[in-house]
């Protein structure tokens, strides 16, 4: 592809800056035209298009390599905007979780034609989200458009949830990158089909089974969350069937007891050209080689960390293999956690 100038902008999360809205309005006018923006939003950093706009959105898969199968999520301003594109009427899941967004959660619902078909990849479905990020909700506010968005890493590679990230990946891909600072969740959004009798997680994320549980009542979870999907199967969310988070080395999980998990680690650490991905405290070997997640109770920090640590690995030289400590079980956040780690790693895991 012929690669662009990009322009990187800095704005402020809660959009106190003098030059912020400037900044923002730039950006929606290259947005207008065609472009493509990279902006932060709570979950991960995301690159957007016009959604309504076929050669825009065209340009997104080219400029992540991402596969034509795979559907992009389209982003509005409010919970309000979203039955201007997809059939909400009647849904009684979505009239309850529209009073929660923003959110970092992507409901599915049957979509308008207004959206174009490659934008859903020919699904007669589509993702909606209104992100928490108010810098991502005064771009979209400006641009005038719904933005269709990925996140904004190369097809493949950890989402980016630090401006630096999106700069080492899409610098001369992007025409503008917004930096406006870190991802707070780190992890990218729930992805949740209300297109079934029973809303089914499609993705885990920051909106969690058990607070949308307590919301709309039983919610199912798509066997490949957390399961490889066998030859032949078919997947809901098409996402979940390519390697993904991988950072260029080997990544291996690892679960079991604590004190086992500490004597296993320090004897890779002794004996192997490894690194480890692992709580406080998890380990005692001092090596430059450990990244350190938080304190193994705040598995929201682990969660936030995450995608930052596997692109760290990529900077530790003469590494084969990076040893990742798994949280105990899934719940909550940790179904996130799990469902990307499995992924990352191929399925690859031992029992300490
Ligand atoms: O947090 C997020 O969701 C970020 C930020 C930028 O909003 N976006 C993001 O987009 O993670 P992406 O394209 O990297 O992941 C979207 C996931 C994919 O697994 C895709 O298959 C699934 O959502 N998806 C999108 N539209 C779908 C649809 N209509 N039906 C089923 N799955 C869909
Ligand atoms: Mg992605």
């Amino acid at each position: 592809m012929l690669l662009k100038e990009t322009v990187v902008l800095k704005v402020s999360p809660d959009l106190s800056g003098e030059k912020d809205i400037e900044s923002l309005q730039f950006a929606a006018d290259i947005i207008k035209k065609g472009g493509l923006v990279a902006f932060p939003t709570e979950t991960v950093y995301g690159l957007g298009a016009n959604a309504l706009d076929e050669k825009a959105v065209a340009s997104i898969f080219t400029a992540k390599g991402r596969p034509q199968d795979n559907p992009l999520i389209v982003h509005v301003e409010s919970a309000e905007r979203i039955s201007d594109y997809a059939l909400t009427y009647d849904n009684k899941f979505f009239e309850t979780l529209k009073d929660e967004m923003p959110a970092p959660l992507t409901v599915i619902l049957p979509k308008r034609d207004i959206i174009p078909l490659c934008v859903t990849a020919g699904r007669k479905d589509v993702g909606m989200r209104v992100p928490l990020s108010k810098v991502a909700r005064k771009l979209i506010e400006l641009s005038g458009v719904p933005i269709a968005a990925p996140s904004a890493n190369l097809s493949g590679k950890p989402s980016p949830t630090k401006a630096s990230h999106v700069i080492e990946d899409m610098t001369g891909r992007a025409d503008v990158i917004i930096d406006g600072g870190n991802s707070r969740v780190g992890l990218e959004s729930t992805v949740l089909t209300l297109c079934k009798d029973t809303p089914e997680i499609l993705r885990p994320g920051g909106f969690t089974k058990e607070m949308l549980e307590r919301l709309i009542g039983k919610v199912n979870v798509a066997d490949a969350v957390l399961e490889a999907l066998k030859e032949g199967d078919e997947v809901a969310s098409p996402g979940m069937k390519y390697k993904h988070y991988a950072p260029k080395c080997k990544v291996v999980l690892v679960r079991g007891q604590k004190d086992k998990i500490s004597a296993l680690l320090a004897q890779k650490l002794q004996n192997e050209k490894c690194a480890v991905i692992c709580c406080d405290g998890q380990v005692d070997v001092k090596s430059q080689n450990v990244i350190f997640m938080g304190d193994e109770k705040s598995l929201e920090t682990y969660a936030e960390r995450l995608f930052d640590a596997l692109r760290q690995t990529d900077t530790l030289l003469g590494i084969d293999t990076v040893y990742a400590v798994l949280p105990k079980d899934t719940d909550g956040i940790c179904l996130a956690i799990y469902n990307r780690m499995l992924r990352a790693a191929a399925f690859n895991i031992i029992e300490a």
